[in-house]
């Protein structure tokens, strides 16, 4: 099992670290290869996608990424942009189907900002359209290419578009995942509005027709936002395009508590992803050892769940994220109903000891 390491930056680093120590505890036969990506690889070698993270990306059998971004380089073009590197391994590694579930532990359920009994139990699951739409649309606008045509531009443009082949193809895959689950979809759109939109419904209703098992419904993506934070627990799987899926899951991701807490993963069409944090880079609180490290480990659950085959070892991670929030560890972006207040390092270090069969054990350091 050979998996590539893409840091990044920002705090990436740090929580990728652990997630690593994670890995090596579980006694699994992989084969890690670490690469640059982002800012620290626009530094380093110009790109902050170099041909030979790509390359090495593509080789792997999964992929496990931190986060990429900081402020100072906010005014690069926009293809040098350390986003670039995430948004051009999604596009090459033709990585389309994004799980992003929101779960509640038991635990956190008092560091939501809602009401305890709105999130108690919650357990959704947001599948975000991941290469399509306005973000891989055409562009137009001074950031594109500030020495050329657009530099003095004063409008900018871009372009929201869909196939039909991309859209039936995240159809199935929401309506097989809703039927391994509650057995009910909502689509999420705003075909009100947008013509894009009205053919992602109509597209998804042909789907349907296929698993007529799965109870459907379409809601536009105003009222859906709403309905997250009035009475999130009505859902069971979402599925909507990709920027929509980008707002919508960090609203829902915060009604778990923290963004801090939550993993994902994104597949292509032979199953091969790429695992990652829902959170970002968070330069803010880079290399303070403040930052939390369980989406990044909760990211090796899913990738041994979704891309290696072992179910098992998924397992084993989530039992030990459980025990180590029973005993009462936690970081300062999940501090409420806490009893032990820890950082990046001693979190990890509390994961493998229970992993290890030791009970949670850490000093502040
Ligand atoms: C995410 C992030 C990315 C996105 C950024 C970093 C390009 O916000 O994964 O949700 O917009 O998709
Ligand atoms: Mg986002």
């Amino acid at each position: 099992m050979k998996i590539a390491i893409l840091p990044g930056d920002g705090i990436g680093t740090e929580i990728v670290a652990q997630a690593v120590r994670v890995m090596d505890a579980l006694g699994l036969p992989f084969e890690t290869e670490h690469a640059l990506v982002g800012g620290a690889a626009y530094e380093a070698h110009g790109h902050p996608l170099p041909a030979a993270t790509l390359a090495l990306a593509q080789s792997a059998d999964a992929v496990l990424f931190g986060a990429v971004g900081d402020w100072k380089y906010d005014t690069l073009e926009r293809a040098l942009r350390p986003e670039q590197a995430i948004l051009g391994l999604r596009k090459n590694l033709g990585l389309f189907a994004n799980f992003r579930p929101a779960l509640c532990y038991e635990q956190l359920t008092d560091a939501s900002s809602l009401k305890p009994e709105l999130v108690a139990g919650l357990d959704i699951l947001i599948i975000r359209e991941l290469t399509g739409d306005i973000y891989f649309g055409q562009p137009r606008g001074r950031r594109e290419s500030p020495d050329g045509a657009f530099a003095g531009a004063e409008e900018a443009f871009d372009t929201m578009r869909y196939s039909r082949p991309e859209i039936e193809r995240i159809a199935h895959v929401a309506f097989q995942a809703a039927r391994q689950r509650g057995k009910r979809l909502t689509s999420v759109d705003k075909a009100n509005v947008l013509e894009t939109f009205q053919f992602w419904r109509d597209i998804v209703t042909e789907v349907h027709a296929q698993y007529p098992d799965v109870e459907l419904d379409h809601m536009y993506v105003d009222n859906a936002a709403m309905q997250l934070v009035r009475a999130p627990k009505r859902f069971d799987v979402i599925v909507t395009g990709n920027m929509f899926g980008d707002i919508l899951s960090d609203e829902a991701a915060m009604l778990t508590g923290s963004i801090g807490m939550l993993p994902s993963a994104s597949l292509n069409a032979s199953g091969k992803g790429l695992y990652e944090p829902s959170h970002g880079s968070a330069p803010d609180i880079a290399g303070k050892n403040l930052a939390n490290p369980l989406a990044t480990i909760l990211s090796v659950a899913m990738m041994l769940r979704f891309s290696l085959h072992r179910p098992d070892a998924a397992d084993r991670i989530e039992a030990a994220v459980r025990s180590v929030l029973a005993a009462g560890l936690r970081t300062a972006d999940i501090w409420s109903g806490g009893t032990q207040k820890v950082g990046t390092r001693e979190m990890g270090d509390a994961v493998v000891s229970a992993l290890q069969g030791r009970t949670a054990k850490t000093t502040i350091g």
